[in-house]
């Protein structure tokens, strides 16, 4: 498995593998590799005759006062992880690779980038939309597998591919939980015990509240309900906790399908997402 950090011998590399191998699978990451992670591989490996890996911890989808310079950073034991996994290929390029000076161009998302996670890290979804769009030219992949815990991410992804008519798959892998139901995450790392232990409140209520709605409960103030049980259960503050539709990421107000909880919420200073469907 080789580490690629510069385009010309990744076109090189992808050139090689093009010749015996005939689907590419990507997966993008931010490195710190958990399970969730590794389940994108898993699913890209079971889809595709190879997989390219690429860990890049993307300075622009970072705010002002976000945690990049925080953020875990582990390649060795990442790339230990994707070698026993047989990923063929790691693209960890370097910032000026991504980013040569003078780079001036935006990719917004409009529509499904509003609100959620869009409404309290302005300019986020632009750049992960930038940095993913750049990830598919450099790549090239037939297909590219992105976990369902970042929902609002999945949907701007398949909107911008959409919009910028790239044609291969998006395949979106169903949320890995840990044995108490919490959502595997790289951020889970900055929690104390005890917050982990509080933690969980955030998928029990995110069930609790889902199926209180599917069974025809009152959605506003199931909503104000969760939010209210979460900062009970040592949550500092809720973001939101608002019932979308699964596919446009519209409000809903009345409970129809197909439709998707998503939440964000702080325990401490860590940020934690989820999302839940309301079949
Ligand atoms: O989900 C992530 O890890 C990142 O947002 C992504 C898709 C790799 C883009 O930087």
């Amino acid at each position: 498995m080789q580490i690629i950090r510069k385009l010309s011998p990744l076109r090189e590399a992808l050139g090689t593998i093009r010749q015996s191998k005939s689907t590419l699978g990507l997966v993008p990451t931010m490195g710190a590799l958990h399970s969730g992670h590794m389940q994108l591989v898993e699913t890209a490996r079971a889809q595709c005759d190879a997989v390219v890996v690429s860990i890049f911890v993307n300075p622009t989808q970072f705010g002002e006062g976000e945690d990049l310079d925080a953020y875990p950073r582990q390649e060795a034991a990442d790339a230990a992880l994707l070698e026993t996994a047989e990923v063929d290929l790691i693209w960890a390029p370097t910032v000026d690779q991504v980013y040569p000076d003078g780079f001036a161009t935006n990719i917004g998302v409009s529509g499904v980038s509003t609100g959620l996670c869009g409404g309290s890290r302005p300019g986020h979804f632009d750049g992960v939309a930038t940095i993913v769009a750049k990830l598919f030219n450099q790549i090239r992949p037939d297909a590219a597998f992105f976990g369902e815990k970042d929902y609002q991410q999945l949907a701007v992804i398949r909107r911008m591919a959409r919009d910028l008519d790239f044609t291969h798959d998006i395949v979106g892998v169903p949320t890995v939980r840990d044995h108490d139901g919490l959502a595997l995450s790289s951020r889970n790392a900055y929690l104390t015990p005890t917050q982990r232990d509080q933690a969980v409140a955030l998928p029990d209520t995110m069930r609790e509240a889902a199926s209180t709605i599917s069974n025809g409960g009152d959605v506003a103030s199931i909503l104000d309900g969760a939010k209210a049980k979460l900062l009970a259960s040592g949550f500092q503050n809720v973001d939101y906790f608002e019932l979308r539709n699964a596919e446009t990421l519209e409000n809903m107000t009345v409970f129809d399908k197909p439709a998707r909880l998503l939440a964000a919420a702080h325990i401490g200073s860590t940020r934690l997402i989820d999302n839940i469907a309301v079949a």
